[in-house]
C-alpha cells in the first residue's frame, strides 16, 4: 500500500491550483441519471471516489467519455466528462458497489423519479459516525415514495410511477437527504417545498445543473427550496465549483508552514467562516482576481476556537485540518464538532507528532506546542489524513503518512501541489 514521506520544515511558497469539488462533483454525476441525453460536466476533478462512482453509474447503464476516449488513471487535472444515460438498464444498486461508498446511496432519488422504482443497498457503516438515511426515507414517502427495507436494501416505488410533490421540512439539516430531493422533486408531479433544507454551495451547483437539464428550482443556498416538478429533462454542460475543502486545506498548510501561496482558482466566498478563522490565527487572506492569497510570516499562530456548524457555518470537513493547525498555536484552543458524533480520529494520530489535545464530549482541547516532531501515522478517513499531512509539513524531521489511498479519495495530486511550493513530500509505493 502507497506511503507519503513528508520532511517537514520548508515554508510554503508558489502557485497551488484548486481543483473542481468532490462533493459537488458526486451528485452532479448522479445527476445524469435523470435525463436520456449527455449530462457534460466539466471540471470534474480526478479522484478515486469519482472513478468509483464511474463503476456505479455504469452498473446502472451510463455511459461516460473524456474528449471521447475511455477516463485513463493516469490523466491529469481537473477534465470534462461526459455522461450519457440512455437506457437505466437497472434500477437496483448492489451492497458491493453501495458499500464502498456512501454518496452512492444518493442514487435512491434520480432512480426513483425516472423509473417509478429502486432497489438501493443501506450504506452501512462509516469510519466517522453511524450516519443513518432516516431523513432520506422519509422524504421521499412525503413525495408519495411506498419504502419497505428488506434485508439491507431500500425497496423504493413511486404509485403509478410518478413521485408527487408535497412540503417537506427536515428536523434535521442533511447534506445528501437535500441533493436526493431536490432530485426527485424536479420529476415529481406538481410543487415541492423543502424547508430546513441544507445551504452548502454544492447545494446550488446541483440546483443550477438540474435548472439547466430543464428543472424548475429556485431558492437552493437559502433554508427554503422551491421546485416545480416537470415531465421531462434534457442534456446540460455546467462546471463544477472550485473545491472549498481543498481551498480551506491548503490554506491551513500556509498558516501553519508559513510562506506566500496563491490558491488559483479558489473562490473565498465560498468559505468565508473558515477563511476569518484562519486570519483570526495571523495569517494574511486576501481575495484576488485569480484566486486567494494566503500569507504568514515569521509571527506565532494565535489560538482560535471554532464550532462546525452547517453551512454557512465552520465546515466539518475543514476541522481536523484546523486541529492541526491549533497544535502549533502559541495557547489554547477549543474545537467542537456538531455534525458527526465520531470526527476525532485524528487526535490520537496527532498525538503521535507531539500534540497537546484532549477531548471532552464533543470538544478537543488543544495546548499549542512549539515543535511538533515527525513519526509514522495513520489516519481512518480523508479529511483526517490530510490533517496529518499538514502537521508533518511543519514538524520537524520525517512524517510517513499510512493509509493514502483515504486520500487519493478527494485530494487531486496532492503531493505535486504541494512540492511544487517547496514541501519535501513524496509518494513511496511498494
Ligand atoms: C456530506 O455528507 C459530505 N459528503 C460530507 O463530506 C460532509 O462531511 C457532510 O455532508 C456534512 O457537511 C458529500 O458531499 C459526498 P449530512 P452527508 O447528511 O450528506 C445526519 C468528506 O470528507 N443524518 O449532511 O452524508 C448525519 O449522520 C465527506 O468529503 C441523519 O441523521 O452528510 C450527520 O450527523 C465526509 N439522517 C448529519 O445528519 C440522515 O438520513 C449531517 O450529515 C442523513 C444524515
Amino acid at each position: 500500500m502507497d506511503r507519503i514521506r513528508i520532511v517537514g520544515g520548508n515554508a510554503l511558497n508558489g502557485v497551488i491550483p484548486i481543483s473542481g469539488a468532490k462533493n459537488a462533483a458526486l451528485p452532479l454525476m448522479i445527476a445524469s441519471l435523470m435525463t436520456d441525453d449527455t449530462l457534460t460536466l466539466e471540471n470534474v476533478p480526478h479522484l478515486a471516489d469519482v472513478e468509483q462512482l464511474i463503476r456505479i453509474l455504469g452498473n446502472h447503464g451510463v455511459d461516460y467519455s473524456v474528449n471521447g476516449r475511455r477516463v485513463r488513471q493516469d490523466q491529469g487535472y481537473s477534465r470534462t466528462i461526459h455522461f450519457t444515460a440512455r437506457n437505466i438498464v437497472t434500477t437496483t444498486a448492489p451492497y458491493e458497489l453501495v458499500s464502498k461508498m456512501r454518496a452512492s446511496f444518493w442514487v435512491i432519488g434520480p432512480l426513483l423519479a425516472r423509473m417509478g422504482v429502486a432497489r438501493v443497498s443501506l450504506p452501512g457503516g462509516c469510519a466517522i459516525g453511524t450516519r443513518p438515511v432516516d431523513l432520506f426515507i422519509d422524504g421521499l414517502r412525503a413525495l408519495g415514495a411506498e419504502i419497505d427495507i428488506d434485508s439491507g436494501y431500500v425497496d423504493a416505488r413511486a404509485p403509478k410511477g410518478r413521485l408527487v410533490g408535497n412540503r417537506y421540512v427536515f428536523p434535521k439539516v442533511s447534506v445528501g437527504a437535500t441533493h436526493v430531493l431536490m432530485m426527485a422533486a424536479a420529476l415529481a408531479k406538481g410543487e415541492t417545498v423543502l424547508e430546513n433544507a441544507a445551504r452548502e454551495p454544492e447545494i446550488v451547483n446541483l440546483a443550477d445543473c438540474l435548472n439547466a437539464m430543464g428543472a424548475r428550482i429556485t431558492g437552493a443556498g437559502t433554508e427554503t427550496i422551491h421546485i416545480d416538478g416537470v415531465d421531462h429533462l434534457s442534456g446540460a454542460r455546467l462546471a463544477v465549483i472550485p473545491d472549498r475543502i481543498e481551498t480551506g486545506t491548503y490554506a491551513m498548510a500556509v498558516a501553519m508552514t508559513g510562506g506566500d501561496v496563491l490558491l488559483e482558482g479558489a473562490r473565498a466566498d465560498l468559505l468565508d467562516s473558515a477563511l476569518d478563522a484562519i486570519r483570526a490565527t495571523g495569517a494574511e487572506v486576501t481575495p484576488v482576481n485569480s484566486g486567494i492569497r494566503v500569507h504568514r510570516n515569521g509571527s506565532g499562530i494565535r489560538p482560535v476556537d471554532v464550532t462546525t456548524e452547517p453551512y454557512p457555518g465552520f465546515p466539518t470537513d475543514l476541522q481536523a485540518q484546523f486541529m492541526g493547525l491549533m497544535t502549533m498555536a502559541k495557547g489554547r484552543s477549543h474545537i467542537t464538532e456538531t455534525i458527526f458524533e465520531n470526527r476525532f480520529m485524528h487526535v490520537q494520530e496527532l498525538a503521535r507528532l507531539g500534540a497537546k489535545i484532549s477531548l471532552s464530549g464533543q470538544t478537543a482541547i488543544v495546548d499549542g506546542v512549539d515543535h511538533l516532531k515527525g513519526a509514522p501515522v495513520m489516519a481512518t478517513d480523508l479529511r483526517a489524513s490530510v490533517s496529518l499531512v499538514i502537521a508533518g509539513l511543519a514538524a520537524e524531521g520525517e512524517t510517513v503518512v499510512h493509509r493514502v489511498y483515504h486520500l487519493d479519495r478527494g485530494f487531486e495530486r496532492l503531493e505535486e501541489k504541494l512540492s511544487r511550493c517547496g514541501a519535501q513530500i513524496d509518494r513511496l509505493s511498494e
